[in-house]
Protein backbone atom coordinates (compact mmCIF):
# COMPACT_ATOMS: atom_id res chain seq x y z
CA UNK A 1 0.00 0.00 0.00
CA UNK A 2 1.68 3.26 -0.86
CA UNK A 3 -1.54 5.73 -0.47
CA UNK A 4 -3.80 6.43 2.71
CA UNK A 5 -6.80 5.16 3.06
CA UNK A 6 -9.09 7.25 4.31
CA UNK A 7 -12.19 6.85 5.75
CA UNK A 8 -11.03 3.47 7.12
CA UNK A 9 -12.40 3.64 10.35
CA UNK A 10 -16.01 4.55 9.22
CA UNK A 11 -16.64 0.70 7.38
CA UNK A 12 -18.43 -1.75 8.31
CA UNK A 13 -16.19 -4.43 10.97
CA UNK A 14 -16.89 -6.61 7.70
CA UNK A 15 -15.80 -4.37 5.10
CA UNK A 16 -12.69 -3.65 6.87
CA UNK A 17 -11.78 -7.21 7.35
CA UNK A 18 -12.56 -7.54 3.62
CA UNK A 19 -10.04 -4.65 2.55
CA UNK A 20 -7.30 -5.76 4.73
CA UNK A 21 -7.64 -9.52 3.44
CA UNK A 22 -7.45 -8.29 -0.15
CA UNK A 23 -4.74 -5.46 0.06
CA UNK A 24 -2.00 -8.03 2.44
CA UNK A 25 -3.05 -11.26 1.85
CA UNK A 26 -1.96 -14.27 -0.85
CA UNK A 27 -5.12 -15.94 0.16
CA UNK A 28 -7.65 -13.79 1.29
CA UNK A 29 -10.33 -15.95 1.96
CA UNK A 30 -8.00 -17.77 4.53
CA UNK A 31 -7.13 -14.77 6.15
CA UNK A 32 -11.14 -14.16 6.28
CA UNK A 33 -11.38 -17.11 8.41
CA UNK A 34 -9.16 -17.52 10.58
CA UNK A 35 -10.01 -13.65 11.76
CA UNK A 36 -13.87 -15.16 12.13
CA UNK A 37 -12.82 -17.65 14.11
CA UNK A 38 -11.99 -16.11 16.87
CA UNK A 39 -14.86 -14.23 17.12
CA UNK A 40 -16.63 -14.73 20.08
CA UNK A 41 -19.87 -16.79 19.36
CA UNK A 42 -21.82 -14.93 21.97
CA UNK A 43 -22.59 -11.58 20.02
CA UNK A 44 -22.81 -9.50 23.17
CA UNK A 45 -19.78 -10.46 24.40
CA UNK A 46 -18.34 -9.64 20.59
CA UNK A 47 -20.03 -6.12 20.35
CA UNK A 48 -18.48 -5.14 23.54
CA UNK A 49 -14.87 -6.23 22.46
CA UNK A 50 -15.16 -4.64 19.07
CA UNK A 51 -16.22 -1.49 21.00
CA UNK A 52 -13.49 -1.77 23.42
CA UNK A 53 -11.20 0.14 20.65
CA UNK A 54 -11.34 1.27 17.37
CA UNK A 55 -11.09 -1.01 13.87
CA UNK A 56 -11.87 -3.92 15.51
CA UNK A 57 -11.41 -7.17 13.60
CA UNK A 58 -10.89 -9.97 15.77
CA UNK A 59 -10.14 -10.85 19.57
CA UNK A 60 -6.41 -11.64 20.17
CA UNK A 61 -6.20 -14.76 23.17
CA UNK A 62 -3.97 -14.65 26.12
CA UNK A 63 -4.36 -17.50 28.40
CA UNK A 64 -6.43 -16.79 31.49
CA UNK A 65 -4.57 -19.24 34.85
CA UNK A 66 -4.58 -19.34 37.99
CA UNK A 67 -2.45 -19.75 40.75
CA UNK A 68 -3.77 -21.23 43.56
CA UNK A 69 -2.50 -21.94 47.36
CA UNK A 70 -1.36 -18.06 47.98
CA UNK A 71 -1.18 -17.51 51.97
CA UNK A 72 -0.98 -14.11 51.98
CA UNK A 73 -1.51 -12.14 55.87
CA UNK A 74 -2.79 -15.84 57.17
CA UNK A 75 -5.40 -16.34 54.64
CA UNK A 76 -5.68 -18.49 51.14
CA UNK A 77 -6.17 -17.06 47.58
CA UNK A 78 -6.13 -18.10 44.08
CA UNK A 79 -4.73 -15.69 42.09
CA UNK A 80 -5.57 -15.46 38.40
CA UNK A 81 -2.89 -14.57 35.96
CA UNK A 82 -3.61 -13.72 31.71
CA UNK A 83 -0.20 -13.94 30.33
CA UNK A 84 1.57 -16.18 27.63
CA UNK A 85 4.48 -16.72 28.76
CA UNK A 86 5.10 -20.83 29.52
CA UNK A 87 6.49 -21.24 32.97
CA UNK A 88 5.24 -18.09 34.73
CA UNK A 89 2.28 -19.59 36.71
CA UNK A 90 4.12 -22.72 36.98
CA UNK A 91 6.58 -21.10 38.44
CA UNK A 92 3.96 -18.52 40.67
CA UNK A 93 2.54 -21.37 42.11
CA UNK A 94 5.50 -23.60 42.93
CA UNK A 95 6.35 -20.43 45.11
CA UNK A 96 3.29 -20.11 46.54
CA UNK A 97 3.31 -23.40 47.58
CA UNK A 98 6.67 -23.59 49.35
CA UNK A 99 5.69 -20.22 50.98
CA UNK A 100 2.40 -21.73 51.85
CA UNK A 101 3.95 -23.98 55.23
CA UNK A 102 6.58 -21.60 55.81
CA UNK A 103 4.41 -18.71 57.21
CA UNK A 104 3.19 -17.36 53.72
CA UNK A 105 3.63 -13.90 52.29
CA UNK A 106 3.24 -10.13 54.91
CA UNK A 107 1.82 -7.12 52.53
CA UNK A 108 1.32 -3.83 53.83
CA UNK A 109 0.02 -1.09 51.35
CA UNK A 110 2.32 2.18 52.89
CA UNK A 111 0.37 4.89 50.74
CA UNK A 112 -1.60 4.96 48.14
CA UNK A 113 -1.19 9.01 46.74
CA UNK A 114 -1.53 9.73 43.19
CA UNK A 115 -0.12 12.49 41.19
CA UNK A 116 -1.29 14.72 37.88
CA UNK A 117 0.53 18.15 36.84
CA UNK A 118 -0.27 21.25 34.83
CA UNK A 119 2.45 22.26 32.95
CA UNK A 120 2.63 26.00 32.48
CA UNK A 121 4.69 28.96 31.01
CA UNK A 122 4.75 32.22 32.82
CA UNK A 123 6.92 35.01 32.11
CA UNK A 124 7.37 37.37 34.60
CA UNK A 125 8.26 37.90 38.52
CA UNK A 126 8.04 35.16 40.67
CA UNK A 127 6.79 36.45 43.89
CA UNK A 128 3.53 38.01 41.70
CA UNK A 129 2.63 34.37 40.78
CA UNK A 130 3.50 32.69 43.94
CA UNK A 131 1.25 35.29 45.41
CA UNK A 132 -1.03 34.99 42.96
CA UNK A 133 -1.09 31.24 43.84
CA UNK A 134 -1.54 31.85 47.11
CA UNK A 135 -4.80 34.20 46.58
CA UNK A 136 -6.12 31.67 44.08
CA UNK A 137 -6.02 27.96 45.50
CA UNK A 138 -8.91 28.18 47.10
CA UNK A 139 -10.13 28.33 43.75
CA UNK A 140 -9.14 25.63 42.77
CA UNK A 141 -10.88 23.65 44.86
CA UNK A 142 -13.91 25.65 44.56
CA UNK A 143 -14.29 25.47 40.92
CA UNK A 144 -13.62 21.57 40.47
CA UNK A 145 -16.73 21.11 42.70
CA UNK A 146 -18.58 19.29 40.66
CA UNK A 147 -16.08 16.81 39.53
CA UNK A 148 -14.69 15.95 43.32
CA UNK A 149 -18.15 16.07 45.01
CA UNK A 150 -18.51 12.13 44.16
CA UNK A 151 -15.07 11.14 44.98
CA UNK A 152 -15.31 12.83 48.00
CA UNK A 153 -18.10 10.78 48.86
CA UNK A 154 -16.20 7.85 48.45
CA UNK A 155 -13.24 9.05 50.73
CA UNK A 156 -11.07 10.61 47.93
CA UNK A 157 -10.44 14.39 46.37
CA UNK A 158 -7.82 16.61 45.94
CA UNK A 159 -4.79 16.41 48.66
CA UNK A 160 -3.05 19.04 48.01
CA UNK A 161 -2.30 21.65 45.00
CA UNK A 162 1.09 23.26 44.70
CA UNK A 163 3.04 25.17 42.49
CA UNK A 164 6.68 23.82 41.84
CA UNK A 165 9.01 26.67 40.12
CA UNK A 166 10.87 23.92 36.97
CA UNK A 167 12.59 27.69 35.67
CA UNK A 168 16.15 25.78 36.41
CA UNK A 169 15.44 23.59 33.92
CA UNK A 170 13.34 25.07 31.27
CA UNK A 171 13.12 28.85 30.98
CA UNK A 172 9.70 30.21 32.33
CA UNK A 173 8.42 26.92 32.96
CA UNK A 174 6.30 26.29 36.14
CA UNK A 175 3.83 23.53 37.58
CA UNK A 176 0.75 23.13 39.69
CA UNK A 177 1.79 19.40 40.56
CA UNK A 178 -1.27 18.11 42.44
CA UNK A 179 -1.62 14.96 44.53
CA UNK A 180 -4.77 12.47 45.05
CA UNK A 181 -6.46 10.57 46.57
CA UNK A 182 -8.78 8.09 44.39
CA UNK A 183 -10.09 5.27 46.70
CA UNK A 184 -10.72 2.09 44.70
CA UNK A 185 -10.64 3.74 41.53
CA UNK A 186 -7.50 4.57 39.17
CA UNK A 187 -8.92 7.49 38.89
CA UNK A 188 -7.24 8.65 35.43
CA UNK A 189 -10.10 10.55 34.11
CA UNK A 190 -11.15 11.90 37.79
CA UNK A 191 -7.53 13.13 37.93
CA UNK A 192 -7.29 14.58 34.27
CA UNK A 193 -10.74 16.34 34.45
CA UNK A 194 -9.36 17.92 37.87
CA UNK A 195 -6.47 18.88 36.41
CA UNK A 196 -8.03 19.94 32.84
CA UNK A 197 -10.23 22.62 35.29
CA UNK A 198 -7.60 23.55 37.20
CA UNK A 199 -5.95 24.92 33.60
CA UNK A 200 -8.80 26.81 32.86
CA UNK A 201 -9.24 28.36 36.60
CA UNK A 202 -5.49 29.20 35.86
CA UNK A 203 -5.75 30.99 32.71
CA UNK A 204 -9.64 32.51 33.81
CA UNK A 205 -8.13 34.23 37.51
CA UNK A 206 -4.29 35.74 35.96
CA UNK A 207 -6.70 37.62 33.43
CA UNK A 208 -8.52 39.11 36.73
CA UNK A 209 -5.03 39.65 38.72
CA UNK A 210 -4.04 43.28 39.46
CA UNK A 211 -0.70 42.88 40.09
CA UNK A 212 0.34 40.82 36.63
CA UNK A 213 1.37 43.44 33.74
CA UNK A 214 -0.42 42.49 30.58
CA UNK A 215 2.47 39.82 29.90
CA UNK A 216 2.34 38.12 33.01
CA UNK A 217 -1.84 37.67 32.88
CA UNK A 218 -0.97 35.78 29.32
CA UNK A 219 0.20 32.42 31.29
CA UNK A 220 0.01 28.98 28.71
CA UNK A 221 -0.98 26.04 29.63
CA UNK A 222 1.15 23.60 27.71
CA UNK A 223 -0.55 20.57 28.99
CA UNK A 224 -2.62 19.08 31.83
CA UNK A 225 -2.19 15.08 32.65
CA UNK A 226 -1.80 12.54 35.10
CA UNK A 227 1.66 11.12 35.97
CA UNK A 228 2.26 7.09 36.35
CA UNK A 229 4.92 7.94 38.25
CA UNK A 230 3.54 7.29 41.76
CA UNK A 231 6.20 6.94 44.41
CA UNK A 232 3.41 7.57 47.07
CA UNK A 233 1.68 4.84 46.20
CA UNK A 234 3.48 1.96 47.43
CA UNK A 235 2.74 -1.69 48.64
CA UNK A 236 5.26 -3.75 50.05
CA UNK A 237 5.27 -7.81 50.04
CA UNK A 238 7.66 -9.89 52.33
CA UNK A 239 8.61 -13.70 52.90
CA UNK A 240 10.89 -14.97 55.55
CA UNK A 241 11.45 -17.76 57.54
CA UNK A 242 14.37 -19.39 59.30
CA UNK A 243 17.88 -20.54 56.89
CA UNK A 244 16.90 -23.76 58.11
CA UNK A 245 12.98 -24.05 57.53
CA UNK A 246 13.98 -23.28 53.24
CA UNK A 247 15.00 -26.85 53.41
CA UNK A 248 13.45 -29.19 50.44
CA UNK A 249 14.27 -32.11 47.90
CA UNK A 250 15.40 -29.43 45.88
CA UNK A 251 17.13 -27.23 48.66
CA UNK A 252 19.69 -30.16 50.14
CA UNK A 253 21.56 -27.01 51.77
CA UNK A 254 19.78 -24.09 52.95
CA UNK A 255 22.41 -21.87 54.47
CA UNK A 256 23.91 -22.17 51.07
CA UNK A 257 20.87 -21.57 48.94
CA UNK A 258 19.92 -18.70 51.35
CA UNK A 259 23.51 -16.84 50.77
CA UNK A 260 23.48 -17.51 47.33
CA UNK A 261 19.88 -15.92 46.62
CA UNK A 262 21.09 -13.28 48.99
CA UNK A 263 23.97 -12.82 46.52
CA UNK A 264 21.70 -12.94 43.76
CA UNK A 265 19.92 -10.21 44.82
CA UNK A 266 22.95 -8.32 45.53
CA UNK A 267 24.09 -8.10 42.29
CA UNK A 268 20.59 -6.63 40.70
CA UNK A 269 21.25 -4.30 43.38
CA UNK A 270 24.09 -2.59 42.19
CA UNK A 271 24.29 -4.28 38.30
CA UNK A 272 21.78 -2.45 35.92
CA UNK A 273 22.36 -5.56 33.42
CA UNK A 274 21.09 -7.58 35.43
CA UNK A 275 18.40 -5.49 37.47
CA UNK A 276 16.49 -4.98 34.03
CA UNK A 277 16.26 -8.84 33.87
CA UNK A 278 15.43 -9.14 37.31
CA UNK A 279 12.81 -6.63 37.73
CA UNK A 280 11.70 -8.08 34.37
CA UNK A 281 11.01 -11.21 36.01
CA UNK A 282 9.05 -9.49 38.40
CA UNK A 283 6.36 -7.80 36.03
CA UNK A 284 5.86 -10.97 34.41
CA UNK A 285 4.01 -11.74 37.87
CA UNK A 286 2.80 -8.39 37.89
CA UNK A 287 1.45 -7.60 34.60
CA UNK A 288 -0.27 -11.03 34.47
CA UNK A 289 -2.72 -10.19 37.64
CA UNK A 290 -2.88 -6.37 36.53
CA UNK A 291 -4.57 -7.86 32.96
CA UNK A 292 -6.59 -10.03 34.29
CA UNK A 293 -8.36 -7.64 36.72
CA UNK A 294 -8.45 -5.25 34.42
CA UNK A 295 -5.83 -2.62 35.03
CA UNK A 296 -3.71 -0.41 32.53
CA UNK A 297 -0.14 -2.61 32.86
CA UNK A 298 1.68 -0.28 30.61
CA UNK A 299 0.94 2.52 33.72
CA UNK A 300 2.41 -0.25 35.69
CA UNK A 301 5.32 -0.84 33.93
CA UNK A 302 6.25 2.50 33.17
CA UNK A 303 5.65 3.45 36.90
CA UNK A 304 7.43 0.94 38.41
CA UNK A 305 11.30 1.13 36.36
CA UNK A 306 10.97 5.16 37.10
CA UNK A 307 10.91 3.85 40.49
CA UNK A 308 13.12 1.09 40.36
CA UNK A 309 15.85 4.06 39.03
CA UNK A 310 14.64 6.36 41.63
CA UNK A 311 17.84 6.50 43.74
CA UNK A 312 19.47 7.83 40.53
CA UNK A 313 20.09 4.38 39.21
CA UNK A 314 18.46 1.57 37.76
CA UNK A 315 18.38 -1.30 40.96
CA UNK A 316 16.23 -4.15 42.13
CA UNK A 317 12.91 -3.72 42.91
CA UNK A 318 13.42 -6.58 45.48
CA UNK A 319 15.68 -7.15 48.50
CA UNK A 320 17.06 -9.76 50.70
CA UNK A 321 18.85 -10.15 53.59
CA UNK A 322 20.02 -13.21 56.40
CA UNK A 323 19.91 -11.59 59.38
CA UNK A 324 19.96 -13.55 63.12
CA UNK A 325 19.32 -17.01 60.92
CA UNK A 326 16.02 -15.54 59.40
CA UNK A 327 16.18 -14.84 55.17
CA UNK A 328 13.71 -12.27 54.27
CA UNK A 329 12.84 -11.56 51.19
CA UNK A 330 10.55 -8.50 50.41
CA UNK A 331 9.47 -5.75 47.85
CA UNK A 332 8.14 -2.39 47.46
CA UNK A 333 6.67 -1.15 44.42
CA UNK A 334 4.61 1.87 43.21
CA UNK A 335 1.19 0.33 42.16
CA UNK A 336 -1.88 2.67 41.20
CA UNK A 337 -4.55 0.55 40.90
CA UNK A 338 -8.65 0.44 40.63
CA UNK A 339 -11.50 -2.06 41.16
CA UNK A 340 -13.82 0.12 40.06
CA UNK A 341 -14.14 2.04 37.03
CA UNK A 342 -12.29 1.28 33.52
CA UNK A 343 -12.80 -2.04 32.34
CA UNK A 344 -13.44 -3.21 35.73
CA UNK A 345 -17.37 -4.21 35.55
CA UNK A 346 -16.95 -4.49 31.81
CA UNK A 347 -14.74 -6.75 30.93
CA UNK A 348 -16.70 -10.40 31.48
CA UNK A 349 -13.26 -11.99 32.33
CA UNK A 350 -12.33 -9.08 34.49
CA UNK A 351 -15.12 -9.31 36.61
CA UNK A 352 -15.06 -12.84 37.20
CA UNK A 353 -10.77 -12.19 38.03
CA UNK A 354 -12.08 -10.08 40.63
CA UNK A 355 -14.66 -12.21 42.33
CA UNK A 356 -11.92 -14.68 42.50
CA UNK A 357 -10.18 -12.62 44.41
CA UNK A 358 -13.37 -11.76 46.54
CA UNK A 359 -14.07 -8.56 44.72
CA UNK A 360 -10.98 -6.68 46.21
CA UNK A 361 -10.63 -3.05 47.58
CA UNK A 362 -7.82 -1.26 45.41
CA UNK A 363 -5.60 -1.36 48.40
CA UNK A 364 -5.49 -5.14 48.61
CA UNK A 365 -5.20 -5.42 44.95
CA UNK A 366 -2.00 -3.92 45.03
CA UNK A 367 -1.15 -6.27 47.95
CA UNK A 368 -2.00 -9.85 45.63
CA UNK A 369 -0.47 -8.09 42.56
CA UNK A 370 2.44 -7.31 44.72
CA UNK A 371 2.79 -11.26 46.02
CA UNK A 372 2.38 -12.03 42.43
CA UNK A 373 5.61 -10.22 41.68
CA UNK A 374 7.68 -11.30 44.84
CA UNK A 375 6.69 -14.76 44.26
CA UNK A 376 7.77 -14.58 40.33
CA UNK A 377 11.04 -13.20 41.90
CA UNK A 378 11.54 -16.16 44.32
CA UNK A 379 10.91 -18.46 41.84
CA UNK A 380 12.88 -17.47 38.97
CA UNK A 381 16.36 -16.54 41.74
CA UNK A 382 16.08 -20.16 43.13
CA UNK A 383 15.93 -21.59 39.98
CA UNK A 384 18.79 -19.06 38.74
CA UNK A 385 21.10 -19.90 41.73
CA UNK A 386 20.57 -23.90 41.93
CA UNK A 387 19.27 -25.78 38.43
CA UNK A 388 19.90 -23.21 36.27
CA UNK A 389 16.62 -21.97 34.39
CA UNK A 390 16.45 -23.74 31.38
CA UNK A 391 15.91 -26.54 32.87
CA UNK A 392 12.01 -25.39 33.72
CA UNK A 393 11.35 -23.41 31.22
CA UNK A 394 12.50 -25.82 28.50
CA UNK A 395 10.17 -28.13 30.36
CA UNK A 396 7.26 -25.51 30.65
CA UNK A 397 8.36 -24.98 26.87
CA UNK A 398 7.56 -28.62 25.19
CA UNK A 399 4.44 -28.09 24.90
CA UNK A 400 4.89 -25.12 22.22
CA UNK A 401 7.16 -27.57 20.54
CA UNK A 402 5.15 -30.11 20.49
CA UNK A 403 2.02 -28.09 19.28
CA UNK A 404 4.53 -26.59 16.30
CA UNK A 405 5.45 -29.84 15.03
CA UNK A 406 1.59 -30.45 15.36
CA UNK A 407 2.30 -33.94 17.70
CA UNK A 408 -0.59 -36.44 17.92
CA UNK A 409 -1.79 -37.52 21.10
CA UNK A 410 0.16 -40.46 21.15
CA UNK A 411 3.54 -39.19 19.94
CA UNK A 412 3.40 -35.91 22.39
CA UNK A 413 2.52 -39.05 25.27
CA UNK A 414 6.05 -40.72 24.02
CA UNK A 415 7.56 -36.79 24.01
CA UNK A 416 6.41 -36.50 27.61
CA UNK A 417 7.46 -39.79 29.38
CA UNK A 418 11.06 -39.09 27.51
CA UNK A 419 12.07 -36.08 28.16
CA UNK A 420 11.11 -36.37 31.68
CA UNK A 421 14.46 -38.00 32.23
CA UNK A 422 16.17 -36.35 29.53
CA UNK A 423 17.05 -32.55 28.89
CA UNK A 424 15.01 -30.56 26.44
CA UNK A 425 16.48 -28.57 24.11
CA UNK A 426 14.13 -27.52 20.50
CA UNK A 427 16.64 -29.70 18.55
CA UNK A 428 16.62 -32.76 21.28
CA UNK A 429 12.69 -32.90 20.97
CA UNK A 430 12.40 -32.65 17.18
CA UNK A 431 15.00 -35.12 16.83
CA UNK A 432 12.97 -37.57 19.09
CA UNK A 433 9.42 -36.85 17.04
CA UNK A 434 11.55 -37.34 13.70
CA UNK A 435 12.48 -40.61 15.22
CA UNK A 436 9.17 -41.15 16.28
CA UNK A 437 7.88 -41.06 12.87
CA UNK A 438 10.23 -42.62 10.99
C1 LIG B 1 12.07 -14.65 32.14
O1 LIG B 1 10.84 -14.24 31.63
C2 LIG B 1 12.36 -13.98 33.45
C3 LIG B 1 13.75 -14.26 34.06
O2 LIG B 1 14.77 -13.92 33.12
C4 LIG B 1 13.85 -13.41 35.29
C5 LIG B 1 15.23 -13.40 35.94
O3 LIG B 1 16.24 -13.61 35.25
O4 LIG B 1 15.27 -13.15 37.16
C6 LIG B 1 13.91 -15.72 34.38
Amino acid sequence: MNQPFSGFSKLSKEDKINWIADAYFSTPNEAISLLKKYWNSDAKIQKLHDEFIENTITNFYIPLGVAPNFLINGKYNTIPMAIEESSVVAAASKAAKFWSTRGGFKTKVINTEKIGQVHFLYKGDESKLDLFFIQTKAKFFTDTDSITTNMQKRGGGILDIELRDKTNLIDNYYQLHVTFETKDSMGANFINSCLEQFAKTLKEEAQNFDLFSETEKEIEVIMSILSNYVPNCLVRAEVSCPIEDLEEKHIPNPKEFAERFVQAVQIAEVEPYRAVTHNKGIMNGIDAVVIATGNDFRAVEAGVHAYAAHKGQYSSLSHAKIENGIFSFWLEIPLALGTVGGLTSLHPLVKLSLEMLENPSAEELMQFVAVAGLAQNFGALRSLTTSGIQEGHMKMHLNNILNQFEANEEESHEVRKYFKHHVVSHSAVVNYIESLRK
